[in-house]
């Protein structure tokens, strides 16, 4: 294994942190015509991102953002939902977790690929501050190329925040603290 900056952190395999959660969908989570919500869906994609950056982290996280997120398919009641999460890529106290989510129609065994996502997770300390976490290590052609796309989104994330400050439409910094650290 190997180390880095991050603390000295010892290095981890992307494969330590994955995480799948299962769910059916039941009626409480449909709009009337049986269909899934987007935000149950959402809340699971959260919820599993979460545990894959608590477990590469080995502490509390916090969401910062939700770069992006797709619904390809719609999902009904019924439906199997299978929830996938693995660490993209690293930053110093930030983590980019990719999650892609499958649904299973259990009667016929079909299978849909319904959602994709990447979520910015960072690690936080007893205080609440931002903390240093281990580098991760992509094992897999399949990990290093989500590595090597998660390096162009934060890189296009710092221009575009670059660009709005320039332009004065940055959100003010108050507006992003959160109460608890006011
Ligand atoms: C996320 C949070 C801890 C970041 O705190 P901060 O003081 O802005 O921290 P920093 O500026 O030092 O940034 C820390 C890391 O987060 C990343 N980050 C912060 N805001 C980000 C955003 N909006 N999008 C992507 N990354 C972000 C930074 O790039 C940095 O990454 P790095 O250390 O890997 O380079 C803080 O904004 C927060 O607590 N937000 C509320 C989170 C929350 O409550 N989520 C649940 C919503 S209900």
């Amino acid at each position: 294994m190997t180390t880095d900056g991050n603390n000295g952190a010892e290095a981890r395999p992307v494969s330590a942190s994955q995480v799948v959660m299962a769910r059916q969908m039941m009626p409480s989570d449909t709009n009337p015509w049986g269909f899934v919500h987007g935000g149950t869906i959402m809340k699971m994609v959260d919820e599993a991102a979460g545990s894959a950056a608590i477990r590469h982290s080995r502490c509390r996280v916090a969401t910062a953002a939700v770069d992006y997120m797709s619904f390809l398919h719609p999902v009904r009641v019924g439906d199997l939902v299978t929830v996938m999460a693995s660490i993209n890529d690293v930053g110093r106290t930030s983590m980019e977790v990719g999650v892609r989510v499958e649904s299973e129609d259990m009667i016929t065994g079909e299978r849909s690929h319904t959602s994709s996502a990447y979520l910015v997770m960072v690690a936080l300390d007893s205080e609440g501050s931002p903390q240093a976490i281990p580098p991760v290590i992509p094992e897999t052609p399949e990990q290093r190329r989500r590595m090597a796309a998660a390096k162009i989104r934060r890189a296009q994330r710092k221009i575009l925040e670059a660009k709005l400050k320039e332009s004065g439409h940055a959100l003010p910094a108050s507006d992003l603290v959160p109460a608890s650290r006011e």
